[in-house]
Parts: C-alpha cells; structure tokens; sequence
C-alpha cells in the first residue's frame, strides 16, 4: 500500500495542545503522517514532509470533543420552541412528539438527517462525537436508532430510558428496557444512559437501568438534575458513571461529590438558554476541583445546535469560565467524559503519536472564540489527518 504524503502545517501562531506539560506553544509547527501526529515543535526547527500548509499566523488547538449529542430524530419542535420562549415551560414530554416522527421515518431519512448533523458539526470544528438514540422507545426503533448513530458518531449511547412512551405500562417498559431492548441494543452501543427526572425515570428506576447497562458490559452515563433537584448527580458519583449531564441544579453536596469522584459533570450552555433554564454552576464546580465537559447536547427539543464553539463563548461569557477552561472542557474534558482522554486513541489532546484531529481558526489566538461571539471562527479542520471542514481555501497556500 502507499503510505499517505506526510504533511507539515507551519504558520500557527498560537498551538493549544491540551497537554499536561506544554498545554500552548507559540510559534509552533506540527507533522501528520498516516492520520496521526508525528511531530509538534518550534515552526522554526519543524522536518520537511511531503506537503506544507502554511495557515498563516492563525490558531490552532484539537478538534471540539462533543460528548453528549441526540442526532437521530425525525421532526422539528420549532413550535414548542416559539410557546415556550413565548413563556411556555419546557416539560420532558415534547420527548413524544420527536418519538412518533421519528418511529414513521424510515433508516434511510434518519442516517441522511443524522448524517447532515454530524457534517455539519465537522465544519465547525467538530472531530469526535457521542450520540444517544431514545427516540425510538420500542425495541425496533432503539436497535434501528442505533444502527444510524454507530454509522453518524464516534460513540454511541443506549437511551431507552429516555421517557415512558404511551401504551406500555412504566414496569413492563422498564423490563423491556433492562432486558430484551438492552440485549438487542448493546452490540452497536458503549454506554447506557437514562433520564433521571420528575417526569421521566425516578433515582431507583435510572440505578436499574444502569446496573442493567453496566452487567450488559456498558459504560455508564446519566442525565441528572436539569429541572430540579433530581438525585441523579449523586446517583452518578455513587454508582461510578462516567458523565452526570445537565447538572443545572446542584446542592453543595452534589458539587462536594463530584469533586471527590472521577465523574465528570457535563454542562449544556445551549440548552440551559434554550429551555431558560438556570446556567449550571460551572464556577463553582470547577473551584470545588470537579472535572467538567462542555457539550452541545444537539436534539430538536431542547438544544437544536452542533456548534461547540457557541457553547465554549456561552460558558465564558455567561458561566464565568476562563478561556482556558473552556476550550479544555469542550475538547479533553468532552474525551474525559467518554472514558477517552488518555492512551494511544485519545481525542481532545494533540500530541506525539495521537490521533491528529485539529482545526485552525480564522483569529490568532483562541481568546477569539469569545471575544468575537457568534463569528464562524472555524478556518481548517483535520479529522484522521484529512481535511474535513472549515471555510479556508482547500487545499490552504503552501
Ligand atoms: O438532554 N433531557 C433529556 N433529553 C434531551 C431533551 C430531549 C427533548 O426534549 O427532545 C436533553 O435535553
């Protein structure tokens, strides 16, 4: 076979690496080879390599990590959307409305409809993402569900415990859930996930499923705490998830639990504003020593945006996150959430070795990302190692 023409990307003046020890060069140069990094360095000690692409005084810094998405739906809630920013409040049942489009959709409008979502983050910078089915909530629509997100995303998340459709009766759904739906949905899944919220499912129903996900060989990851004071949060840290997402309302023991654990609380900007929820408490999250991610939380109800980069200014502007904090969170912090920040196949970090996922901005510096809110900063975007996105020419001048 032969190999992929090496590539050296030179010109960048700020490189976000997200590493522990040189988390940002100036000046810097990186080599590609085979979809991977094989050199980063002073642009002026950088090794030849069979292409150059000079990006012109421009930053660089990995691709978004987008740890918690719902891209497989039919529909569109841009009516319930419209009520409630007329005063209507947002209520889990719009869940229904997606589920029954999306049941009469066929697999070939859900994988094209999932599949312009995920390119469509690409071109804004997105390299890696999660998604969750739970809009199907029967045992076919689930397995069908996921078939389209294993072929759309990175990572794919069992939702069946998304909300109880109408019909069945809550314990034989949960059964269904934890058993048949489970076995059935596990091959094309990593994690199990469930809504942990009045309305929904409740503490011990949600520890259920997971336990259920977790002996199916599942990782776990739970949303918890978005409309009240679930008891999701602590559920999460209690049974070792990965991820508790949302986490809008938090007791100063929920927040000393995260701390004092290894799950990591996944923040939703985008759909805090969309659904006029109070913001989660980033700040004092990340001051108690808790590890956050930043996610876009894509779906039609609650969040219909890919752009983590919307999500990265919302959390400095509006949570009180420094720039740093926020590029981290939406990059390693999103791959720490998904149990993939560390080892050879790591994401959200650019080092020697690593997977060369990347983009570069249109701005010098990632304060951009902030400072110029709402700008399509997104200039080049690298997935593997091969041009994905971005609004630069292509190929970029040499
Ligand atoms: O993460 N919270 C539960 N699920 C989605 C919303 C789903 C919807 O309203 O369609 C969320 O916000």
């Amino acid at each position: 076979m032969t190999p992929e023409p090496t590539e050296l990307i030179t010109g960048i003046r700020e490189l976000t690496t997200q590493t522990d020890g040189a988390p940002r060069l100036a000046d810097a140069a990186l080599v590609i080879a085979d979809g991977r990094i094989a050199w980063i360095g002073p642009a002026s000690a950088a090794p030849a390599a069979d292409l150059r692409t000079d990006v012109g005084g421009r930053a660089a810094l990995p691709g978004w990590v987008d740890s918690h998405t719902h891209l497989v739906f039919a529909g569109d809630r841009a009516a319930e959307f419209e009520a409630r920013m007329g005063g209507q409040p947002y209520a889990a049942g719009g869940i229904l409305t997606t589920v029954a489009a999306t049941r009469a959709a066929t697999e070939a409008q859900l994988r094209a409809a999932a599949s312009r979502l995920r390119q469509e983050a690409e071109a804004q910078g997105t390299t890696f993402l999660e998604s969750k089915t739970g809009y199907g909530l029967d045992l076919a629509s689930e397995v069908r569900s996921a078939r389209v997100a294993a072929s759309v995303a990175d990572v794919v998340t069992f939702l069946g415990a998304h909300i109880v459709p109408p019909g069945i009766d809550r314990r034989d759904y949960l059964d269904l859930v934890t058993g048949p739906m489970l076995a059935a949905v596990a091959p094309h899944a990593r994690f199990i996930d469930a809504f942990c919220e009045v309305g929904a499912f409740d503490v011990e129903e949600s520890r259920e499923v997971l336990e259920a996900g977790r002996a199916a060989g599942l990782g776990l990851r739970l949303h918890g705490n978005q409309l009240g004071f679930s008891g999701g949060v602590r559920l999460a840290v209690e049974i070792g998830a990965a991820s508790v997402d949302h986490c809008n309302h938090l007791e100063p023991a929920d927040i000393d639990a995260l701390a004092a654990s290894a799950t990591v609380a996944t923040l939703l900007p985008a759909c805090d504003l969309s659904t006029r929820q109070p913001f989660a408490p980033a700040r004092r999250l990340l001051d108690a020593g808790a590890s956050i991610a930043l996610a876009t939380n894509c779906n039609p109800g609650s969040s219909f945006t890919t752009s983590m980069a919307f999500c990265v200014a919302t959390a400095v502007l509006q949570m009180g996150l420094t720039i740093e904090e926020a590029v981290w969170a939406a990059t390693r912090g999103g791959a720490r959430a998904l149990g993939r920040d560390t080892g050879s196949d790591a994401v959200g970090v650019l080092r020697v070795g690593g997977r060369a996922d990347l983009q570069v901005l249109d701005a010098p510096s990632v304060a951009h990302l902030a400072y110029r809110p709402g700008v399509p900063l997104t200039w080049a975007v690298w997935r593997q190692g091969v041009r994905a996105g971005g609004h630069s020419p292509a190929p970029l001048p040499a």
